[in-house]
């Protein structure tokens, strides 16, 4: 699908190099931008951090949609502060795609076109004040499950910027806690609407890890480059293992009527997501895919005169430049 946007490698097949590579993987090495890499890798690469990188980016929106609403001083600025994090950690996995040979633009137009995706989550609603909470807590939460193992990951710029976003998804999620606490020591209205975000926000934040093992497209060779470091499956046990005792500890109650604590294999069992659903807002029939597209276009539209104008800027320099040579 990127092979327009990718830099060809005549060496690319050559098994030795392969190997080589592989060895290099195996042995824990980082892999950096000017580096041989195969096609493959490149390619995974920027599909994953694009993805990655939009998801941040789209995901301003269900947020931000609440910070004139916040109920008090403090709640707005640490919203605020969370969805501009949101900002600058898109910014940082662009970047790290550029190092791959390809322009944000291209990704960016890649997402307005539909060549590429963004969270499944990020086209649920959020409709009350509560679900500010649910999505620190529960979304972040998610996100940082899969995103710490991928400061290990293999290509370093990707790697280097997962250790910040890390540290900031992490505030993240205790803030979002934090409210739930908050309202959970409320009025009775408050906490039931602190259980209808939970409610509404539990399978789509376990579907945020992907499809089941079994349907899995990428987790195998994903895995083998180091690119993921652990399977869609193994991350989301993960997540409801660590995250049934924190709904407890709330008083919350998880929407699950098959959840429950399995001594033998140490884990909870637990209900999975309806994947129909799933894979329908992945089509782009989610509750929210049409208005979060038509936002990302507008603000496209809206700063194409920005990028003209430093386009313009930056020809006019170079110009110069070459006249006074
Ligand atoms: N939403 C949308 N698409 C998804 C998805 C999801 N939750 N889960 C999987 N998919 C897509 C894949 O992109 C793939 O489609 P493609 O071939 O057209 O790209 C297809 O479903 C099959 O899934 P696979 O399991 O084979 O795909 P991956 O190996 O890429 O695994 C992933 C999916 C676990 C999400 C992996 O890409 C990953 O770890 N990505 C990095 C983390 C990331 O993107 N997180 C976004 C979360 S939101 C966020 O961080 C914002 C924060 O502020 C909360």
């Amino acid at each position: 699908m990127y092979a327009q946007m990718i830099k060809s490698e005549a060496t690319q097949d050559d098994p030795e190099k392969l190997a080589a590579f592989q060895a290099r993987i195996d042995r824990g090495e980082k892999i950096e931008p000017k580096d041989w890499m195969p096609e493959g890798y490149r390619k995974t690469l920027i599909r994953q951090i694009g993805q990655h990188a939009h998801s941040e980016i789209v995901g301003q929106l269900p947020e931000g949609n609440w910070i004139t609403r916040a109920p008090s001083l403090e709640r707005k600025v640490n919203l605020l502060a969370k969805v501009q994090d949101e900002a600058g950690h898109g910014l940082y996995l662009y970047c790290a795609a550029e190092t791959l040979g390809v322009s944000r633009d291209a990704l960016t137009e890649m997402l307005l076109d539909g060549r590429m995706k963004y969270s499944s989550i990020f086209n649920y609603p959020t409709l009350t004040w509560a679900d500010m909470g649910a999505v620190g807590w529960l979304v972040d939460g998610a996100a940082i499950m899969n995103q710490v193992p991928l400061q290990r990951t293999s290509y370093g710029p990707y790697a280097r910027a997962m250790v910040r976003i890390c540290k900031e998804e992490s505030f993240h999620q205790r803030q979002g806690y934090h409210l739930l606490l908050k309202m959970m020591a409320g009025t009775d209205d408050q906490k039931r609407m602190c259980q209808d975000a939970l409610n509404r926000f539990w399978y789509p934040a376990l579907m945020m890890f992907g499809p089941s093992d079994k349907d899995s497209v990428h987790s195998a060779q994903s895995m083998a480059w180091k690119i993921k470091m652990n399977t869609n499956d193994e991350l989301r046990q993960k997540f409801v293992d660590e995250t049934v005792p924190q709904a407890e500890y709330l008083g919350l109650t998880v929407p699950d009527d098959g959840l429950v604590w399995n001594d033998a294999r140490g884990h909870y069992d637990f209900t999975q997501p309806d994947w129909s659903e799933f894979y329908n807002v992945l089509q782009g029939n989610g509750p929210c895919n049409a208005e979060r597209m038509a936002a990302r276009r507008k603000a496209w539209d809206d700063g194409a005169w920005v990028r003209d104008a430093m386009l313009a800027h930056g020809q006019k320099k170079a110009a110069r430049r070459k006249a006074a040579e």
